[in-house]
């Protein structure tokens, strides 16, 4: 796939209507926005087409409202927040792309910013729908993407519009894929991957891709209990995932024709149950991954594999991390996780981090500035390294 694409600085903006998707999708509780990351990651290109004299019409889904006007879902708070972090008004449209939308875009002045509802309220979003998405273009004339977060997904606000309008990305998209980009195409080694999670089966493409491209590949968390499973070894009530043993055998023989150094954890934190609720205070012992007892399950990498991850980390010149060692929810059961998060922000090597879990991770610590790039992509982030095309990006225009 080109990741060479055309950006807002290569296009004429000013005096235009710019719709820019970006990923607002930020949890929230009781109605407040409980991390403002993404919205915070979306400023510079808002502040950008602002300055430069755009009529900036920006839109986002919120959850899975499933084409249902679900109002714990509307993007109100977040066209608050955007306010406030802008110091100007963000006009807030009443539907998505409907009567009130174009109303607000018609009057909108140089420099306006309106915020559209939820592109998930309209059914035709998710499915890519030509009459949504020729709705949302005919209220703009252009169509920034700067939602990394959804670039996996093929959906009429994503990547639908750029049929109808001139598509470029945002700095956000632009920071995302060169960054990771780089890393995957032309890293500097050694180059170390640490997959984390709890099934084999999410990761499966991402294994096999990365062992297509690392020195050293990391598997702990749940997934690495297969592997010592495909090994013969008893691994107790660990979670095993069954049906995945011979693509383990598979991937062990992969990494040892093409010289992958593919690194196991060595011991492990072992209970007799998994923790209710989550964070349950639980007793917990450590042993060797080979010898883990028949009442016991794993639920983190030990001290031993901590060690060894993190020394592989520290050596490397880029190292790239997604997934949690153990059941990082829980303090005991986090310690695997805080010691690759703290090999990363102590290693002098570009790291980046894959969202969802272990960016949280990073987060939580207080590590995010030590590292180089934590992506605001989950589900992104993971297809971005299996080597997939993702369609909001496909869709933009090329250098
Ligand atoms: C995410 O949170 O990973 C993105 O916003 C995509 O959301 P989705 O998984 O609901 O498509």
């Amino acid at each position: 796939m080109n990741y060479n694409k055309k950006s807002i600085e290569d296009i004429e903006v000013a005096g235009k209507r710019v719709l820019c998707r970006c990923d607002f999708n930020v949890p929230t509780k009781e109605g407040k926005i409980t991390s403002d990351k993404r919205i915070k990651a979306a400023m510079p290109t808002i502040e950008y087409l602002v300055n430069k004299g755009a009529k900036v019409i920006l839109c986002s889904h919120m959850g899975k409202p499933k084409g249902e006007w679900k109002p714990e879902l509307s993007l109100k708070v977040v066209a608050e927040r955007i306010s406030e972090l802008l110091g100007k008004e963000v006009i807030m449209a009443n539907d998505v792309a409907g009567e009130d939308s174009k109303a607000k875009a018609a009057a909108m002045q140089n420099g306006d910013v309106m915020l559209l509802e939820n592109t998930r309220y309209i059914k035709g979003e998710t499915k890519n729908d030509p009459e949504l998405s020729k709705a949302l273009a005919d209220l703009a004339d252009i169509f920034v993407n700067d939602a990394f977060g959804t670039a996996h997904r093929a959906h009429s606000s994503t990547a639908g519009v750029a049929d109808y309008l001139p598509a470029v990305s945002g700095y956000l998209v632009q920071k995302e894929v060169s960054i990771m980009g780089k890393a995957l195409a032309n890293p500097e080694r050694p180059f170390v991957a640490i997959l984390g999670g709890a099934k084999v089966s999410d990761k499966l493409n991402v294994i096999n891709n990365l062992l297509e491209k690392v020195d050293t590949l990391i598997i702990g968390g749940g997934m690495a209990y297969t592997f010592m499973a495909a090994q013969g070894y008893s691994v107790g009530k660990s979670l095993v995932d069954n049906e995945k043993l011979d693509y383990c055998k598979e991937m062990m023989a992969k990494a040892q024709a093409k010289g992958v150094n593919l690194l196991l954890p060595v011991d492990t934190a072992i209970a007799e149950s998994f923790p209710s609720p989550i964070d349950a205070e639980i007793p917990v012992a450590y042993c060797d991954c080979t010898e883990i007892p028949a009442d016991q399950m794993g639920l983190d990498i030990g001290p031993k594999a901590c060690e060894a991850f993190a020394a592989a980390a520290k050596s490397a010149k880029t190292v790239v991390w997604n997934g949690p060692m153990g059941v990082f929810e829980n303090p005991t059961l986090a310690k695997g996780t805080i010691a690759v998060a703290q090999a990363l922000a102590d290693s002098d090597a570009v790291t980046i981090v894959g969202g969802g879990d272990s960016a949280a991770a990073c987060e939580q610590l207080g590590f995010a500035d030590k590292i180089t790039h934590i992506s605001t992509g989950g589900g992104a982030s993971l297809e971005f390294l299996e080597g997939l095309e993702l369609p909001g990006i496909a869709c933009l225009q090329d250098k």
